[in-house]
């Protein structure tokens, strides 16, 4: 089969015969019709990625067609127009992932492949609102901002949250989700475009966060008051502006993080977040129970990914570069079979 294959860090990925995986015991082999790109993609070419271990198949996220089912699995897959789980082994504590948690796309192969072949407990239905293009945009930002935003941060309807960096893919879910809750959300973005567009999306408005000033204007545009504003906040940028959070945060709010995109933070003013009495949360990824929470509440809402480019799998190099320059606005699919 055709796969896209990381060789060494820094290097371009390449299209290669692979063999064909088969279905061993508890396992499907899924006919991929398209896989999605996760900035994760992006850390592991670079090297930048825990435990790393090459060669392998890149991509965590994947929709198709079960074509063989393996000793000790149900037949009625066969056939059937799955998505996957890319969170294995999460363990039997749902607070914490236990010791032989992995994500699909390494160590294992990923899914920027014709096939691959998992274990039939990560699967799920198709949801049959979605495309498969749009069906394998959901998995791994879906689960991550669904945990961020319900079990870490608590979100109530009618709350005030705050999404930094609209226009990434788990962003967009936080969003998208936020909204069919009865929140009132509001995005930064660094590009005004992209205020825009999460505007249609239903966000209440937004701020550039190239501009220097943007917490000021912020809490100038929701009419909130010196002590802030949001009740819950999503983050994945990290870095020297995480201490703005801290100033637009309400008091008693709920702060939640799952990424440092922008690097560590720094700058955080420790009397900050006494006084104001925040609550910072850290979030991974998700469980399996989590999972096929989110998965209904996207049936239920009949929420569809915002889906940015779609390349062929033999472009997976440049949907790669794509995603490093951080232009896209929602995910970035591959379609690897019609
Ligand atoms: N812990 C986990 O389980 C987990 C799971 C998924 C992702 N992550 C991490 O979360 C981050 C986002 O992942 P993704 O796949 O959604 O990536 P992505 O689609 O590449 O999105 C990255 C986004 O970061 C935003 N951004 C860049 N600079 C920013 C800044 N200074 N302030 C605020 N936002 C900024 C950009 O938003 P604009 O384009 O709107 O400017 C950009 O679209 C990555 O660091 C990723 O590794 C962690």
């Amino acid at each position: 089969m055709q796969a896209a294959l990381l060789e060494t860090v820094d290097s371009p990925i390449v299209i290669q015969d692979i063999p064909t995986p088969r279905a061993g015991a508890g396992q499907v082999v899924v006919q991929l019709k398209a896989a999605a790109l996760n900035h994760r993609d992006v850390w592991i070419q670079k090297g930048r990625y825990p435990g790393m271990k090459l060669p392998v198949v890149l991509g965590s996220d994947g929709a198709g067609v079960v074509v063989e089912v393996g000793e000790g699995v149900d037949a009625q897959w066969l056939g059937k127009a799955v998505i996957i789980n890319a969170g294995h082994n999460w363990g039997a504590d749902e607070r914490f992932y236990g010791p032989d948690f992995k994500i699909l796309g390494m160590p294992d192969n990923g899914t920027f492949a014709e096939f691959i072949g998992v274990e039939a407990q990560y699967l799920a239905a198709k949801p049959a609102h979605l495309s498969f293009e749009e069906a394998a945009a959901v998995p791994l930002a879906g689960l991550t901002g669904w945990r961020a935003l319900t079990t870490r941060a608590a979100l109530q309807p009618g709350e005030r949250v705050l999404v930094t960096g609209t226009g990434g893919g788990v962003a967009l879910f936080v969003l998208q989700f936020a909204v069919a809750m009865g929140a009132e959300v509001w995005i930064t973005s660094g590009s005004d475009e992209k205020i825009a567009k999460a505007v249609a999306l239903g966000a209440k408005g937004g701020v550039n966060y190239k501009n220097a000033d943007w917490a000021k204007a912020l809490i100038a545009a929701t009419g909130g008051n010196r002590t802030g504003y949001f009740d819950v906040i999503i983050d994945s940028a990290g870095g020297a502006g995480f201490a703005k959070l801290i100033d637009v945060a309400t008091a008693g709010g709920r702060i939640c993080f799952f990424g440092g995109t922008t690097g560590n933070i720094t700058d955080v003013v420790p009397n900050k977040v006494f006084f104001k009495q925040l609550n910072i949360f850290g979030s991974t990824m998700g469980s399996q129970k989590e999972f096929v929470e989110m998965v209904q509440f996207v049936e239920t809402h009949q929420i569809k990914p915002v889906l940015d480019e779609i390349f062929p799998l033999s472009d997976a190099e440049a949907a790669l570069r794509r995603m490093d320059t951080g232009a896209q606005f929602g995910k970035i699919v591959l379609k690897i079979s019609t």
